[in-house]
Formats: structure tokens, sequence, C-alpha cells
């Protein structure tokens, strides 16, 4: 008898914690490496969430709470969908789980069968496919072309929804394409969306914050009413307030969707961490001023890093909407080879080659459902963006 179960040999780890730690493993060998996979803020959690964390501990509120969170938060989410996206959801309809990811797995947990299928745009973030399969249900990729600016057709959408189909999963701007949907882009989806009344709608608005130029962030409920009693949005703190390691998601939908995601958790984790609850409290309740700063932070490195790649031989880089990626298309360099005698038939190869022969770490393509191109995380200074770009294009320059 195998000791290990079936349900693991159904998922992969992670691609982009494995080349992190790859990058982190070279540099602990002495390698000067660049790393442009991690997906979080390189700069701190602001001081006054700091501040709110420590008063919690001060304050004793270090013991469990209730399971899907406390009501105080409960309420600054409430305030926060209606100020932010015109929602309106009371405390009973929302959910808060340790990190966006834990709340996007209760649902999917709390809802697949054996063969449910979920329809995910591609290119997607890598966890979504997987944490599908860890639930029981069928991915349906749905792919994206660089044509579309990595955004998929109301065609496409219909052509996907099959009488098994249970969830659409959202994700604009998008992890790792940075794609973001307008208003007149989603209402199409949401269009066909109306259409399918047994389709759910599952919209992970992890980067919300982080949009760019004149582009306004809308989420589906938001743009098509019709929607709001089939859809779960969701959100977090870990990007838009710099706090990936305090572990805070949150999500809003129907009320008896919400209670079989709060029994999942109450057989799982139970309440996420109680001080970083109180920290999230502060993150939504307090002063919001770092955030446009930190908008035109990224702005102006997405700037940088769009233009410097797009002069390297072989790359063409779109100019996304938001988030803190971009994903090159390597069309152009398939089939050269590096001096060293590399020949870079896929994106995987290129990437590999990219990080042992210039130090820079970028994560392959294929993790993401569309090749061949690679991710990568502008979260990082002007000074590394620049010396990373700088070696890719030697790097691209140098391919015969
Ligand atoms: C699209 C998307 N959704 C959700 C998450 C998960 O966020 P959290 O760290 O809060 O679990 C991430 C993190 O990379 C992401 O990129």
């Amino acid at each position: 008898m195998p000791f290990l179960s079936d349900t693991l040999a159904r998922v992969k780890p992670s691609p982009t914690i494995a080349v992190t730690t790859k990058a982190a493993q070279l540099k602990a060998e002495g390698r000067d490496v660049i790393g442009l996979g991690a997906g979080e803020p390189d700069f701190d959690t602001p001081q006054n969430i700091k501040d709110a964390a420590k008063r919690a501990i001060d304050e004793g509120k270090t013991k469990y709470t209730a399971v899907d969170g406390i009501p105080e938060l409960k309420q600054a989410i409430c305030a926060k969908f209606l100020r932010e996206n015109g929602l309106t959801y009371t405390a009973a309809q929302v959910t808060v789980g340790t990190g966006g990811k834990q709340v996007l797995y209760n649902a999917l947990m709390a809802t697949l069968n054996p063969g449910d299928e979920v329809i995910i745009p591609a290119p997607y973030w890598v966890s979504y496919p997987d944490m599908v399969m860890l639930a029981g249900g069928t991915p349906v990729p749905v792919v994206a072309t660089l044509e579309n600016a990595f955004k998929i057709t109301a065609e496409q959408l219909e052509a996907a929804i099959t009488p098994k189909t249970k969830w659409f999963i959202f994700n604009s701007p998008s992890n790792p394409t940075g794609a973001g949907y307008s208003r007149d882009e989603l209402k199409k989806l949401t269009d066909v969306l109306m259409r399918h009344p047994h389709v759910w709608i599952l919209s992970d608005d992890m980067y919300e914050h982080l949009v760019f130029d004149d582009f306004r962030f809308v989420t589906p409920a938001e743009i098509e009413p019709g929607l709001y009693d089939r859809t779960l949005t969701t959100n977090g703190v870990s990007k838009s307030y710099a706090m990936t390691g305090w572990r805070i998601g949150y999500g809003a939908g129907p009320v008896a969707l919400i209670k079989a995601m709060g029994t999942i958790q109450s057989q799982s984790t139970s309440n996420p961490c109680s001080v970083s609850q109180y920290a999230a409290l502060e993150a939504l309740t307090g002063p919001q001023d770092f955030l446009a700063p930190n908008r035109k932070l990224f702005q102006a490195r997405r700037d940088l890093v769009v233009s410097m790649l797009n002069q390297a031989k072989g790359i063409t880089c779109p100019r996304p909407e938001g988030a803190f990626y971009v994903y090159p298309d390597i069309s152009g360099l398939i089939g050269k080879a590096t001096p060293k005698g590399t020949v870079i038939t896929n994106d995987e190869i290129f990437a590999t080659a990219l990080l042992e022969e210039t130090g820079v770490a970028v994560v392959f393509g294929a993790a993401f459902g569309l090749s061949p191109n690679f991710r990568v995380s502008y979260a990082t200074s002007d000074a590394v963006l620049a010396e990373a770009c700088a070696r890719i294009q030697r790097f691209c320059a140098e391919l015969i």
C-alpha cells in the first residue's frame, strides 16, 4: 500500500516558490543573483498597521477568535466593499481566512464534486488549477492571447461553458500578466454569464489597488448586479498593504456559501491569526494615503521594465494595466542557442539558462498556462530592475 495519497498526486509544488528557492540557493553559493520571481511588494508594512498589531498583542488579543473572522473586521470589510466597489454585504456574507489563498481554497473545497468543471482564463495564477484538482474538480483553461492583450473574449467564455461548469474564476488585474479588464470588456463576459445561470463567479480582486494610468478597476458583481447572488468576491491585504506575511484574505458572497466555507475552515485552520486580523482592521479602516504613491512607484517601474524588455532582441512585452508583473513573449528566441550551447526550445529552458548564465531569476510561462513567455515581478528597486533588464538584453543579444 503506498504511503502517499492519490490526492497528493493531483497537485504539484508551486513553480513560483521553486524559482525563488533556486535563486536563494544560488545566492547562498555566492552567485550574483537578481530574483524577479517573488510575488510580493518590496517595501515594509505601513507603521500604523504594525502599531495596531503591537497594541493587539499588548491588549491580550491573542486567543482563538470566531472561526471566520472577528466582527469588527467583517464590518470593516463590508464598509470597504461599499466604499470602493459599490457592493452591499452584511457581516454574515463575509468570511476571513489565512490569506486570499485559503479563502479561494475553502470556496472550491466547499462546492466541487468530481466532474465539476472550473473555467480558468490562462495565463493564470499558478495555484488555481491545482486548487481545483485538490478539491476534486476539473480545471478548464481558456487561453487568452498576446494579440488580445492576454484577455479572453466573450466568445471564448461562451464556448467553454458546459452543463458541468460550476465556477468561472476571474482575476483582474491578473497575475501573471498584469492585464486588467475595462468596464466594457468585463460587461461582455458578464453578459455571457447572465445567459448561464448555473455558473458561479469567483472574482479574485487581489490586485485591485495596483492599477495604472487612467485604468479604473471593476469587479463582476458591481458591473452586473444580476450576478450578485452567485458571485464570491475575494480580496485581501497581502499585496495592496504590503502584508504578505500576515496572511489575511477575505471574501463576500451568498450566506449559504460563506457558511459552508466556514465549516471547511473550522476543520482545518480555525481562525486566521488574531493579531493579523487586528492589523488588517487597521489596514482597511486607517489612513489610505500610501496607496497612491505606491501606485505611482509601481507604474514607473512597469514603464522602465516594459521599455527595456522591448529593446531586448526577440522579446515582445505588452504594457499591462496593473499588478506588478509583466509577461513577455519570447517566440522570437525559440530555436536559438546560448554561447554555451544551450538550445532554447521552450520557456522553461530559457528561464533556466537565464538564471544559470546571467543570475536573473524569472518564472517560465508554462507554469502559468501560456508559452513561450516568462513572468517578471517588478516589485523591486529601479536600480535592480535596470540591471536585471540589461542582463536580459545582453543574454538575448548573444543568442545565435
Ligand atoms: C491572483 C492572486 N490571488 C491570490 C493570491 C494569494 O494571496 P495571499 O498571499 O493573500 O494568500 C495571490 C498571491 O500571489 C495572487 O497572485
